[in-house]
């Protein structure tokens, strides 16, 4: 069903067969939530959200066939049937050999950071997202961001915002000298700056830098298949060609990948490492075995190992990539119509406010993304995640910006849904310079942003803000 000319799904492009409910809640007990949780949304219980956009990992509604392929789970503890047909389904999807199943993706770059990266070392990337860099660290290594120009202006509509700066990787590797850097990786797409994708051509230049100087390449390939779709899309070379085939050249260019089959593995957990070298690959095994469990399941169940190789599969039908980029930007431009400044051009995942445009009158000291993201709670029960200061600054190193992530869980939420959302975040427009902004009380050393504490700056009630 295809040649050149763009898939099109006029609404979603699956069937309910199983439903859950929807939460529903009042203003009231929304603002004592809030209040017991110190105005963080990792602090409530899912049943007190009515539209849930805190992620979209884990989150996404399995197929009929991966709920049938659940009973095949075999659950032997060494040698299991799934875990071959596990290997099988990521061998296909990315060429490499070696195959180690994790629970989730930070368990596999925890692996991969212990073997590559270590004290004295420097890990470069377009972008780490935040359990990436605290593994990088955890491992005595620093991780170092080297975006393209680009990603830094929200607003600029260009098509690949993803991409590393490939100069500045040049010219870091030779500054650094031979044997600093421990690994080079590529996030595909960048999750930290807009779910932006990475260029084929990007790819192409990043890794014969580092194959010319014999530093090892990886991409975090957590949304690989999104990435795949975007370059089809907007990569004129690729517009005849079929993400199953864009991925595996993605791929191609890298030593191995780290994946969270938490997003384009369409599952509700899990992950794997995987790569060429048998040498690594040996290192990585007993690293799993330690901290995961034999590397047949490493950490998952045989039934969890089925789901996901369906899953990877699905990621790439071009119908369901066609709907789920189209679902995002269908958010993106119902809140576009009502004011909301966006990041441009919409990416894979998710949907980024620019929580200072937003808000003006709040510096950042006042967390202008976060305060927003309370007030999209309060007046509609939905939440959000903050990706600025809280999650990606440090002590003296403030985070170039101050976003609200709105990330779209797969197969979950109807456009009909989503619209609430636009007119929820459309009426705080109207009342933007009443909104709050907040003081940081507890800022916990490692990954912050989950168990941070915040009180309100003013002693007006955040109730009063939206009307
Ligand atoms: N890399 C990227 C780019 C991610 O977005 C995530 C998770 C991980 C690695 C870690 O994977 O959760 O399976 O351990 N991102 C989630 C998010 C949590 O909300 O964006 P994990």
């Amino acid at each position: 069903m295809r040649g050149g000319f763009k898939v099109r799904v006029p609404f979603e492009g699956y069937k309910t067969k199983v439903v859950e409910p929807i939460p529903w809640t009042t203003r009231e007990y929304r603002e004592a939530a809030l209040e017991r949780c110190a105005y963080n949304f990792f602090s409530l219980r899912s049943d007190e959200v009515t539209i849930d956009l805190l992620t979209d990992s884990g989150t996404g509604a399995m197929s009929q066939e991966q709920w049938a392929a659940l009973f095949r789970g075999d659950e032997a503890y060494a040698g299991a049937a799934s875990f071959f047909r596990f290997r099988e389904a990521v061998r296909s999807i990315t060429g490499y050999q070696e195959v180690l199943p994790t629970h989730q993706g930070r368990a596999a770059e925890h692996v991969l950071f212990r073997l590559l990266a270590g004290p004295d070392k420097v890990v470069l990337s377009n972008a780490l997202f935040d359990t990436t860099r605290a593994h990088v660290e955890d491992s005595g290594a620093v991780g170092m961001d080297l975006p393209c120009s680009e990603s830094l202006s929200l607003y600029r509509e260009d098509p690949f915002k993803g991409n590393i700066d490939v100069a500045r990787l040049e010219e870091v590797l030779e500054e650094l000298g031979p044997g600093r850097v421990g690994v080079v990786i590529v996030t595909v797409t960048n999750n930290s700056a807009g779910g932006q994708p990475v260029a084929m051509s990007n790819l192409r230049e990043a890794s014969r830098i580092c194959r010319e100087r014999e530093v090892p390449f990886f991409l975090d390939a957590c949304r690989f298949a999104e990435n795949a779709y975007l370059i089809q899309q907007r990569e004129t070379e690729f517009m005849n060609r079929q993400p199953a085939d864009i991925a595996r050249e993605m791929f191609s260019l890298a030593d191995g990948c780290t994946m969270s089959a938490k997003k384009d593995g369409l599952a509700n957990i899990g992950g794997f490492l995987a790569l060429n070298d048998p040498a690594l690959a040996k290192r990585a095994r007993e690293l799993v075995t330690l901290y995961e469990g034999f590397p047949t399941y490493g950490g998952l169940a045989g039934r969890d190992l089925e789901a996901i190789s369906v899953g990877l599969r699905e990621a790439l039908d071009e119908h369901y990539l066609a709907d789920r980029i189209e679902t995002v930007a269908f958010l993106g431009t119902e809140l576009a119509k009502r004011g909301v400044p966006l990041v441009r051009p919409f990416g894979g995942h998710a949907i980024y406010i620019d929580g200072r445009a937003f808000l003006p009158h709040l510096p950042p000291e006042a967390y202008p993304a976060q305060a927003l993201g309370c007030a999209l709670y309060l007046e509609g029960g939905i939440r959000s995640v903050e990706v600025g200061n809280l999650m990606l600054g440090k002590e003296g190193a403030p985070a170039p910006f101050d976003l609200l992530r709105l990330a779209i869980p797969r197969r979950v939420y109807s456009r009909a849904q989503l619209t609430f959302v636009a007119e929820t975040a459309g009426k705080l427009v109207e009342h933007r310079e009443d909104i709050p902004g907040l003081r940081l009380v507890e800022r916990p050393d490692v990954l912050p942003h989950f168990r941070a504490r915040f009180s309100l700056r003013t002693k007006t009630s955040i109730a009063a803000s939206v009307t």
